[in-house]
């Protein structure tokens, strides 16, 4: 008898944690390809930015410089945040951070990223960039030089400008 429920408890908890390990799996593989269309469907369908912290320090709208926006909201993913209030020094892989860029009127111009894929390109962090305007539409993806060599200024502290990380 004592083995009998010994073998029923067992077997529910195998079955209870290979689902949690299965749904785990799932949330990973989620995670989009390095790829312009596939960021933006996760960045707004999947995982909607709009529901992730504000980079550290900042609020709504502030103000911002060339080249990005008058205004500037920027958002980053929950791994993101925890390694930057960490003062991490480096983001971790499947990191996000997204900025919508403002005209002066406050309107939407763009919405620019910074996606930290494993093996993605070492020479410049492992960032996957993009830029969309307002509506969607890609308007740069991939290794894009522009945004790479602006942001090496920036290098030692993760190619990010908005606020230190180390
Ligand atoms: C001429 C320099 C320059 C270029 C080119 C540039 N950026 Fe930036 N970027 C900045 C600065 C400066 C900031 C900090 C915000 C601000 O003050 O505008 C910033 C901030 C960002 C941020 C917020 C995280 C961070 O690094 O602070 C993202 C995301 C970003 N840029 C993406 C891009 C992408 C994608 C491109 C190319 C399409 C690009 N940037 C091109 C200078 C540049």
């Amino acid at each position: 008898m004592g083995r009998k429920w010994l073998a029923v408890i067992t077997g529910t908890i195998y079955i209870v944690l290979s689902g949690a390990i299965g749904l785990s799996l799932a949330g990973g593989m989620d995670l989009p390809e390095a790829k312009g269309k596939a960021v933006y469907d996760y960045i707004t369908k999947t995982n909607p930015y709009q529901n992730w912290a504000l980079f550290p320090g900042k609020g709504k709208l502030y103000k911002g410089a060339h080249p990005h926006g008058a205004f500037l909201t920027t958002y980053v993913s929950a791994d993101a945040l925890e390694a930057i209030q960490n003062r991490s020094g480096l983001l971790p892989d499947n990191s996000f951070i997204i900025k919508e860029n403002y005209r002066p009127d406050k309107t939407l111009a763009a919405v620019t990223v910074m996606y930290r894929v494993k093996g993605y390109d070492a020479d410049a962090g492992d960032w996957f960039w993009a830029k969309y305007t307002a509506a969607g539409k890609i308007a740069k993806e991939g290794k894009v030089s522009g945004c790479i060599n602006c942001h090496a200024a920036v290098i030692n502290n993760d190619w990010i400008f908005t606020g230190p990380v180390k």
